[in-house]
């Protein structure tokens, strides 16, 4: 800066100077008018502002503003605003998808792939707590992306799954099974679920015949849909653990969801259908996801219009218009499918289907007090001979066409 006499007098200047020729002069104009209006403004702008927003800290929020605006509530209109555009733009196929059968979603590509994308996220807003997030299945819950299911991998038996709900039910100690007895069963098991490696021991064939296991899962060990009794035949195991033998042993001895048996088995998938947390048309999405995911039973091409007999048999497995918690009452033969693993062959005692010895007494005693048993279960008999969604209407039928059956 210099020292010397203001070179440019009558320049209003402030006196500094900041080079040598002088060229850099401080000067001491007013700032121009626009720009003071500007500022005015913009000062007058904040009490505006102020009382407009939320603005001032109080007490662990802040004044609400006289527009009662807040970031929360504009991202809540925009949200409906996107919903709003997404159910319209696809409203079209949503009504598609809740008036197709599960067959014909399948079917259509472009209804399979909108029911697939959007049940992802329902999957894991629903399920990935029991099954895994992409349906592999967490410890002691069942695997949904293999071809080894409890209840059947068609589109039908999927959504009965979800809509009903599953509850196995296996009997701890079967009749009287002692703790030599249970080594020796599941030994059988592990040799057989070996395949050709395995050395199943003979002898304990006639004991897995006569303990009562085949009247559940089977003389071939594949288990039964009706009941969700586990295939034993394949060595794949649903309750998982390092010392599968043991693991075994345990389901033997202390069953699969024996109330009364602290270490039993729990093993229950709730009922989509009658919580209602998820709706009719997400049930269905699910229903074609999960068939999807590696094990659904393929779904035939649309059969040709004429076979009408076909054509109801496709929409009996639909999910049509009305909730399917309660379908129309089954009768009592459909019913039987899930009794007749114990009852065609007498089972631990079950009175046998059309042995009039078995059904006299019982046939005596009415439909009335033998409901009430079926209903509780006794014995070896599973509460609701396993039919957890059978009405006492349902029930009766079934029993009356078992006593039917020993006239
Ligand atoms: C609380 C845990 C839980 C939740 C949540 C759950 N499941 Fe399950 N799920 C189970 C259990 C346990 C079983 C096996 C029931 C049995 O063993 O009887 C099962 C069985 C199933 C089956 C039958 C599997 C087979 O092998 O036949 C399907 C299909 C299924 N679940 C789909 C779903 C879908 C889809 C959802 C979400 C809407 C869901 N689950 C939510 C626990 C759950
Ligand atoms: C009342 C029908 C019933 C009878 C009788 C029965 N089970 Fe089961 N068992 C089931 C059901 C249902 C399951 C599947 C439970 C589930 O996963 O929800 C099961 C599961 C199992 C499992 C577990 C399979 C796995 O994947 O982890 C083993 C092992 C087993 N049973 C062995 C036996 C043996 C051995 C007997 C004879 C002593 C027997 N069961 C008798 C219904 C039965
Ligand atoms: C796991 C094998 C098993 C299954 C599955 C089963 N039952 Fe039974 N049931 C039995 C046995 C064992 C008895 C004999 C119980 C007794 O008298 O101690 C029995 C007895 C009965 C009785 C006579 C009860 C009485 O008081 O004498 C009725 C009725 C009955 N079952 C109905 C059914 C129906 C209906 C189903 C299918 C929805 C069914 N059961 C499925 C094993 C089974």
């Amino acid at each position: 800066m210099s020292e010397h006499k203001n070179p440019y007098p009558g320049e209003n200047n402030t006196g500094h100077l900041w080079d040598d020729e002088n060229d850099l002069r401080e000067l001491n104009n007013r700032p121009p008018r626009w720009y003071m209006w500007a500022l005015y403004l913009s000062l007058l702008a904040i009490p505006i502002y102020s009382f407009y927003y939320p603005t001032i800290p109080w007490f662990g929020e802040s004044t609400k503003g006289l527009a009662n605006w807040t970031q929360i509530v504009e991202m809540k209109e925009g949200i409906t605003q996107l919903e709003d555009y997404r159910k319209a733009k696809f409203a079209d196929t949503e009504k598609a998808i809740a008036e197709s059968s599960l067959e014909d979603i399948v079917r259509d590509e472009e209804l399979r792939n909108y029911a697939i994308k959007t049940a992802e996220v329902l999957f894991g807003d629903n399920c990935a707590a029991c099954h895994g997030a992409g349906g592999q299945g967490n410890k002691d819950f069942p695997v949904l992306v293999d071809d080894d299911w409890l209840y059947g991998g068609k589109l039908s038996q999927i959504s009965a799954s979800i809509t009903l709900g599953r509850k196995g039910n296996m009997p701890a100690r079967m009749m009287g099974i002692s703790d030599a007895d249970a080594d020796t069963l599941a030994t059988f098991l592990i040799e057989t679920g070996k395949g050709a490696q395995g050395k199943p021991n003979p002898a304990s064939k006639p004991l897995y015949m006569t303990k009562g296991c085949i009247g559940c899962h089977g003389p071939t060990m594949k288990g039964n849909v009706f009941m969700g009794s586990a295939n034993l035949s394949d060595g794949i195991y649903r309750f998982k653990a390092d010392d599968q033998k043991a693991s075994v042993i345990r389901t033997i001895l202390h069953g699969v969801n024996q109330g009364h048996d602290p270490q039993t088995r729990d093993a229950v998938m709730p009922s989509f259908g009658i919580s209602e947390v998820i709706d009719k048309t997400q049930i269905k999405k699910l229903a074609v996801y999960v068939h999807q995911l590696g094990g659904g039973v393929a779904v035939k091409p649309k059969p040709v219009p004429k076979p009408k007999a076909a054509e109801s048999k496709v929409e009996a497995t639909s999910t049509k218009t009305k909730p399917d918690v309660k379908v129309s009452a089954r009768s009592g033969k459909e019913i039987y499918a899930k009794c007749q693993g114990c009852h065609n062959i007498g089972v631990a005692g079950a009175p046998k289907y059309g042995d009039k010895t078995a059904w006299a007494p019982r046939i005596k005693r009415g439909v009335e007090d033998l409901l009430k048993v079926a209903k509780t279960g006794k014995g070896a008999m599973p509460p609701k001979g396993t039919c957890f969604d059978c009405s006492d209407a349902e029930l009766k039928a079934v029993i009356q066409y078992m006593m039917d059956s020993a006239k």
